[in-house]
């Protein structure tokens, strides 16, 4: 059976019990006895494995964070990360002269979630604390907003990356203190998957074993105290494209940080089927002299997830990283045109600049521009819905550009 029909059939939570070993005299004779009626129940495996696994004795709501990560990257649709920090969207606001207030911030939140059609490209929304809590100008929620547009709301739960003792240029991501009642609340505000990131720089000497070891210990933490609260955990282990290193170089850093990651999630008891994985696309430094084609990228990225992410995870959600919409479009287009139909997960988006970045920019600010941005934006979305079928032209952005 191919891999994905065994998945649908089977899914992590529900695995059937072997039946009772009984005597052979019972069953007739040997003859009737399958090869795998001799092999240990798949569930003693797991008990021998992980003692006590709280999922494994709670197979509903296993089912549900199964359910929920298939949706996420369900069709050909994908994540809108609009989780930006308040420093974060200030900063942008201040480049293009935005005041950078909560008004601001909330006006603009309200013109992404309000776009017409933006559920028609995308699964699930990453909002961060301050927009959760926030409502539309005639006071309807946020996450009603959301969920009515027929999109899943999710949240931002790390606490940022902060340097890291001892390790000069690198950064650990905190918020694990008090982390259980916080996605208890956010659950409880509606929330059906969350997002902590970390960030590995590359350079002279960098990154560090500690840095890729305690990240990943974070990001397995986080997971696992996510399923634990019903919560599908996106886990962004965000290799950096600041630098001159080479493409080879990322896809060296980018295997070995995932390989460490998945090492983590398996000793802390995170269920594969129940996650997303949000990494980068193996990519050249923004200033190496060499960058590779669109399809270059596509093939390395390809190959080098291949080699560390398990089949049991659904859906891969890639992040732009500060890749212009247009490339970024392009080459997860490229992926699923060269490889779809031979990859055991789902291969989608989950991007904030690549898809907010024009809207901003037209809007300003300005009450009258709304309009014209959510059209940018609905194009960005569909862009990148076009690229989940690998039907992706760079003619859709040239017939827009033409047009504007
Ligand atoms: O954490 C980063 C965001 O979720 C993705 O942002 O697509 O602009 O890299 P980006």
């Amino acid at each position: 059976m191919p891999i994905q029909d065994r998945r649908q059939t089977q899914p992590e939570g529900e695995i059937a019990p072997a039946k009772p070993r009984v005597a052979v005299s019972e069953r007739g004779s040997d003859m009737n006895m399958r090869f795998e009626d001799h092999l240990p129940s798949v569930h003693s495996i797991l008990r021998a494995g992980n003692p006590r696994l709280e999922l494994d004795q709670h197979p509903m709501k296993a089912q549900r964070l199964v359910d929920t990560a298939r949706m996420l990257v369900a069709g050909d649709k994908g994540l809108l990360a609009m989780d930006e920090s308040n420093p974060t969207c200030d900063k942008r606001f201040a480049k293009l002269g935005i005041p950078q207030t909560v008004e601001a911030r909330r006006a603009y939140r309200e013109l992404i979630i309000t776009t017409p059609g933006l559920g028609e490209c995308i699964s699930g929304a990453i909002l961060c604390d301050e927009t959760i809590r926030q409502q539309k100008k005639d006071g309807t929620p946020f996450i009603k907003v959301i969920i009515d547009a027929g999109i899943i709301p999710g949240i931002k739960v790390d606490a940022g990356a902060k340097d890291m003792a001892a390790h000069p240029g690198e950064k650990i991501t905190e918020g694990l203190d008090g982390l259980r009642e916080r996605l208890a609340s956010y659950s409880h505000m509606g929330a059906r998957f969350a997002k902590w990131r970390a960030v590995i720089a590359l350079g002279d000497g960098i990154p560090s074993r500690g840095c890729i070891e305690a990240n990943a210990q974070a990001l397995a933490r986080y997971a696992a105290l996510c399923q634990e609260g019903g919560l599908v955990p996106v886990v962004e282990p965000e290799v950096l494209m600041d630098g001159e290193h080479t493409l080879k170089r990322c896809c060296e850093v980018t295997e070995e940080a995932l390989r460490t990651v998945f090492s983590q999630l398996y000793v802390q008891r995170v269920m594969l089927g129940g996650m997303i994985l949000k990494p980068n696309m193996v990519l050249p430094g923004l200033n190496c002299p060499k960058q590779e084609t669109v399809d270059e990228v596509a093939d390395a990225t390809v190959r080098c997830l291949l080699r560390a992410v398990p089949a049991a995870v659904p859906g891969i959600a890639f992040l732009s990283g500060g890749q212009s919409g247009e490339l970024a479009s392009a080459r997860l287009n490229a992926m699923n045109v060269r490889f779809k139909s031979r990859l055991p997960w789902a291969v989608a988006f989950s991007f904030a600049r690549a898809i907010q970045q024009p809207a901003l920019e037209i809007w300003r600010g300005e009450e009258s521009h709304v309009g014209a941005a959510q059209q940018a934006l609905y194009h960005r979305a569909k862009c990148n819905a076009a690229a989940r079928r690998g039907t992706y032209d760079v003619a859709m952005d040239a017939d827009r550009q033409t047009r504007a």
